[in-house]
């Protein structure tokens, strides 16, 4: 029966924490939020059909959300731009709202959340609508409120997520993404050979994500050595610039250690001179266009007696750092634009063992709830 499933859903299975079967569930959730929509070389989504053309005609689109979400969104931003040519901008929803920013009617105003129930987002929403502009929803939630106030939308179908840090979820709003930008994109016939590409991409990422799951004892290893580490930050920059924050953001809200997400390309103006031989660091350096950027900004690092982590691609460990002072994380390849979807990966299981090692509650973070439904 349903409630029998729903039951089954609930439970842990044989893992000790919900966070942590969530982290694992992963290669399944992103079949099941790919399942029946990438179809002969191209993608369906049945809840944003009807509206693609309004959406291409548009002047930019803005990204809406809070916490993980919003990383998500910051994720996407990139491919969304490349296969879509709408410049892209990002508001955090509170931030929106403080400002009172500009929304027109010509914007495509995209809603991230997964629990379709965060206040600071609805609000937002209501402003959008109230400003005219088309609305579209990214959640995880059928029938939440986000999904019936927006115009149209996806739904993730990551299924129910239920430890307080987002994981499976975050990926799930990646791919959802991945396959809205395609969609879009989908009368461009320049771009005809890279969506070929990022859809193939897509079919394998499952397998990829149990290939990089196989680093769970590593990162346990990894998480006992940072265990006393009062902060840890995090260097990121393209398309890994939103894994470099959402990595942070899981160590402090379940580890509670302090970190910080940064984008590599501003270490020079300001976070360098935090660097010493005991602050750990973590640089996000696989292979895309700004590999080479990620490859001096380690130099720079390591000159100044860094203690650095660097996640770099199979193979690639003497290339990132050809000294051997590193400790190194390889991960699987996969498309540029897909590789966030690995990235976070390991980050989300050393910040859950973190969490177990250092003692404290994996699934109820103090001072945190789940859905957050006041502002
Ligand atoms: C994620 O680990 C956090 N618990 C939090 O940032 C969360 O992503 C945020 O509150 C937004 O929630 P939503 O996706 O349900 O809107």
């Amino acid at each position: 029966s349903v409630l029998e499933m729903e039951v089954e859903q609930i439970k842990k299975g044989s893992y000790d924490h919900f966070m942590q079967k969530e982290i694992h569930e992963q290669p399944h959730s992103l079949t099941t939020t790919m399942r029946g929509r990438l179809k002969d070389g191209g993608v369906l989504l049945g809840g944003l059909k009807e509206h693609l053309k309004t959406i291409r005609r548009c002047r930019r689109v803005v990204f809406i959300g809070c916490g993980t979400s919003y990383n998500a969104a910051l994720a996407a931003r990139p491919f969304v731009e490349e296969l879509t040519g709408i410049p892209v901008t990002m508001e955090v929803a509170s931030d929106l709202l403080d400002r009172q920013g500009p929304i027109y009617r010509e914007d495509t105003a995209v809603f991230v959340s997964q629990s379709g129930e965060t206040a600071d987002t609805l609000h937002a929403l209501d402003y959008a609508l109230e400003n005219g502009a088309l609305c579209v929803g990214i959640t995880n939630t059928v029938g939440s409120t986000l999904s019936r106030k927006t115009h149209c939308g996806v739904h993730i179908n990551a299924g129910c997520e239920i430890g307080v840090a987002s994981t499976k979820a975050y990926t799930s709003q990646i791919v959802a993404m991945a396959m809205m930008a395609l969609a879009i994109g989908s009368d461009q016939i320049s771009t005809q050979a890279r969506r070929n590409a990022i859809i193939s991409g897509l079919t394998s990422l499952p397998n990829s994500v149990s290939e990089v799951l196989k680093l769970d004892a590593e990162m346990k290893e990894l998480a006992s050595s940072l265990i006393d580490s009062e902060s840890l930050l995090v260097f990121g920059r393209g398309y890994n610039y939103a894994t470099a924050l959402e990595g942070a953001l899981k160590v402090k809200e379940v580890a509670l250690m302090h970190s910080e997400g940064m984008l590599a390309g501003e270490m020079k103006h300001g976070p360098l001179a935090l660097v010493d031989e005991n602050l750990p660091i973590i640089v996000i350096a696989t292979r895309d266009a700004c590999f080479s950027k990620q490859q001096s900004v380690i130099q720079q690092l390591l000159s100044r007696k860094g203690r650095l982590i660097v996640m770099c691609s199979k193979g690639d460990a003497s290339a990132v750092c050809p000294t051997g002072s590193c400790r190194v994380i390889e991960v699987p390849g996969v498309a540029d634009c897909l590789q966030p979807v690995i990235n976070i990966i390991p980050l989300q299981l050393l910040a859950y063992h973190l969490t177990v090692l250092r003692g404290f509650d994996v699934d109820q973070p103090r001072n945190l709830a789940k859905s957050v439904t006041t502002q």
